[in-house]
């Protein structure tokens, strides 16, 4: 796919309201224990993942010579420094309601990542960057596509972050993949690391979560409540059919791009940032 001049990803300068929500309002997405848990521990995995997918994309950056595919860098370093802005905003938050997700964004754990990075080649770092970008990618467009995904209650504000931060994630899904490959990744390479990363995904979701819930009084005292909500939530919108559509990464030859999402991306941006966007006056 020809990428043009118009398709660079841009980083928007914004901020949100997530102050405004009443703290002792904690299972803030449709009162349900389980699905606010899964969302709070996805924000508070947010800005130090996405530091590390800034970080390998800086590793190789001098090696990047097509002008075009710089400035697609540049677009997307801005656009994922300010997605951690805004979810450490928001994490803070979450922190006040109770969520127990400081840890993962401590300097304890910034050390932890650090010296895992230092230890994996620069490609196998970038790939790593370019599968995550995968899975943001999928998830993006479930959010934005599901209307029964969209219906689900929340705290409207929380909403917009999420809806700003998948819209920003189509517009730059490419960019570490196609640095991957400009630098010289192979497809070994950008496979066996998807290969690993798709095995860990269920053990890890599933037990980040059951941490999370334990770590939570008012959960560990609603088990039956807790195995229902978590009932609904693997088998709802979010989760249906998730695992073949990550799965289509690890295609030989596959390119994001496969996955047409220009439309959406169209019709989101004119909604969230068209002449009467619900969040132009979000922008600073
Ligand atoms: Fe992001
Ligand atoms: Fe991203």
């Amino acid at each position: 796919m020809t990428v043009t001049t118009s398709s660079y990803p841009k980083a928007r300068r914004i901020k949100f309201r997530v102050e405004q929500h009443d703290s002792r309002d904690k299972y803030f997405v449709d009162g349900d224990m389980v699905f606010s848990h899964f969302v709070a521990g996805l924000s508070g995995g947010f800005p130090p993942g996405e530091e590390s997918f800034i970080r390998s994309v800086r590793r190789v950056a001098d090696k990047v010579t097509d002008p075009l595919l710089k400035k697609r860098v540049t677009g997307f370093v801005g656009q994922e420094a300010m997605h951690g802005q805004e979810h450490r905003r928001l994490n803070d938050k979450l922190v006040d309601m109770g969520y127990p997700i400081e840890w993962l964004d401590s300097p304890e754990q910034q050390q932890r990542m650090l010296a895992l990075e230092q230890r994996l080649p620069a490609l196998v770092h970038l790939a790593m960057t370019a599968a995550a970008e995968h899975y943001t990618a999928v998830l993006a467009q479930r959010v934005l596509t599901s209307d029964e995904i969209q219906s689900i209650p929340a705290e409207p504000e929380f909403w917009n972050l999420l809806n700003w931060h998948a819209l920003e994630e189509l517009e730059h899904k490419s960019v570490a993949f196609d640095v991957f490959r400009a630098v010289g990744g192979t497809e070994a390479t950008r496979i066996g690391v998807m290969l690993a990363m798709f095995a860990l995904t269920v053990p890890l979701t599933y037990g980040s979560l059951a941490v999370s819930l334990w770590r939570d009084p008012q959960a560990r005292r609603r088990p039956l409540r807790v195995a229902r909500e978590a009932y609904s939530l693997f088998r709802g919108p979010i989760f249906r059919g998730l695992m073949p559509e990550l799965a289509k990464y690890m295609r030989p030859g596959f390119h994001p791009d496969h996955i047409d999402t220009e439309a959406l991306l169209a019709h989101w941006q004119d909604e969230l940032f068209g002449e009467n966007g619900v969040l132009v006056d979000h922008l600073k």
